[in-house]
């Protein structure tokens, strides 16, 4: 067997998502005062997928995951959430629907990471239902799978750059929204805190989630994503599952460098070898 009836073999095998779009983009345009940084974008993220989008820096990647938001308005175009107009959706519905982590926040000062990781609950209360049971359950349950639990009481402004951005993936799982957005989720973590999330965005992905995260580490997008969006200058490049389009000429097209890709020996996904530019 050639290595592309092998890939051609896993494609056919790979499990049919479901085809109606969780949410999208429609001849999205928008950007920041005379900048326009999306260009008339189409995307779909499928339901209940693991999308990872990767690009270059200042591609949009960011205005892209803060739009499908809805904390930038578009110029143009719209973004749809299962099918409609998200700029009708009322704010509270909103904020139980889509979960955002950004690429960076800052606490309020002296803030503990429980009485952050508890903000999360906001959208759940209301006059009518305080802070109860479920919300404590929820926090709890954050806390204890991003390891946080033991930083609890410390101030949020006082923790190391990984434990950080750990206790705000966990204030982001406290809100547990079905749609989860997260921007660069593995930067400052280690090797093995990056696998841990990695992994669990896999968990919740297959728990029927749907999560969309902005990675660099291309072979890790390779590895965990059911849906690879790769942009360039405000625009999709490809979108589609890595085993189709993680090639090594959409790594030339998104990000100009020669590459080797070849079988990951563990996993049998795409895996992509940089080249050192001809001298
Ligand atoms: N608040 C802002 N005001 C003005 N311009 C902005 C703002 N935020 C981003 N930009 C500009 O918009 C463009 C896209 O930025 P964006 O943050 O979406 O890129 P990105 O793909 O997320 O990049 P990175 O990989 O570096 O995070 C860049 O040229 C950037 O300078
Ligand atoms: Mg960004």
């Amino acid at each position: 067997m050639t290595i592309t009836e092998i890939r051609e073999e896993a494609v056919a095998e790979l499990p049919r998502l479901k085809a109606e779009p969780r949410l999208a983009a429609a001849d999205l345009a928008c950007g920041y005062d005379e900048r326009s940084v999306l260009k008339e974008l189409n995307l779909q993220i499928p339901e209940e997928s693991f999308t990872v989008i990767i690009g270059p820096n200042a591609c949009g990647k960011s205005t892209l995951l803060r739009s499908l938001a809805r904390l930038i308005r578009p110029a143009a175009g719209e973004v749809l959430l299962d099918g409609d107009a998200i700029s009708s959706i009322p704010t509270k519905q909103l904020a139980r629907t889509i979960g955002l982590l950004p690429q960076t926040s800052l606490a309020p000062e002296g803030i503990t990471v429980a009485d952050l990781v508890s903000r999360g609950r906001h959208p759940h209360q209301s006059l009518l239902r305080r802070w109860g049971r479920e919300d404590e359950a929820a926090v709890r349950h954050a806390l204890e799978v991003t390891g946080t639990t033991e930083l609890a009481t410390r101030a949020v402004d006082a923790l190391s750059g990984g434990q950080r951005q750990r206790a705000w993936i966990a204030m982001t799982l406290a809100q547990q929204t079905p749609i989860m957005l997260l921007d660069e989720p593995t930067t400052y973590l280690d090797i093995a805190h990056q696998i841990e999330v990695l992994e669990l965005c896999t968990q919740l992905q297959r728990e029927g989630r749907t999560l969309v995260a902005v990675l660099h580490d291309l072979n890790q997008a390779l590895r965990y994503a059911t849906h690879l969006v790769a942009m360039r200058e405000g625009q999709i490049i490809a979108q589609g599952h890595p085993e189709e389009i993680g090639t090594a000429e959409l790594v030339r097209e998104v990000f100009g460098i020669d590459s080797l890709v070849i079988g990951d020996p563990e996993t049998g996904r795409p895996l992509v070898i940089p080249r050192a530019p001809a001298a």
